[in-house]
């Protein structure tokens, strides 16, 4: 086997959410969530950086750029791009669309399709230039 490298790569997403819980009154999830608890929600234009870790092969590579592109295309980006988070994904039914549930989700998302023999250590999601949400394996 040969030496195991860490391989990232980046996709864009643009999608809207509004910060609100059930278990709050309307008064202190303003108070929680500030301008993210706004009515009609707001949106983002998220950056995704997935990790895969593995040995390089023969080929000089650790995975398939392609495949790897693939699978984070339809089970991830295909999702989420140019959707409401609160309206148009299931998941997010009853669970606050932070994105350090986003991350969760991402995870989810990648770990049931997963077909690729380098392993998933990584999703990194920048909500804005100042706030990054990174999820690991452990
Ligand atoms: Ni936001």
């Amino acid at each position: 086997m040969g030496v195991p490298v860490q391989v990232t790569s980046r996709y864009r997403f643009a999608a809207a959410h509004r910060l609100d819980t059930p278990a709050l009154s309307p008064e202190a999830n303003r108070k929680l969530y500030g301008k993210c608890n706004n009515p009609f929600g707001h949106g983002h234009d998220y950056i995704l950086d997935v990790t895969v870790d593995g040995p390089v092969d023969g080929d000089g590579l650790v995975v398939n750029r392609a495949a790897f592109d693939a699978v984070v295309r339809s089970a991830v980006i295909d999702k989420l791009d140019h959707k409401n988070l609160n309206v148009d994904v299931a998941e997010f039914t009853g669970v606050v669309a932070t994105t350090e549930n986003l991350a969760m989700l991402v995870r989810d998302y990648l770990t049931a399709a997963w077909t690729l023999p380098a392993k998933l250590v990584r999703v990194r999601i920048s909500e804005t230039q100042r706030n990054t949400f990174v999820w690991e394996a452990q």
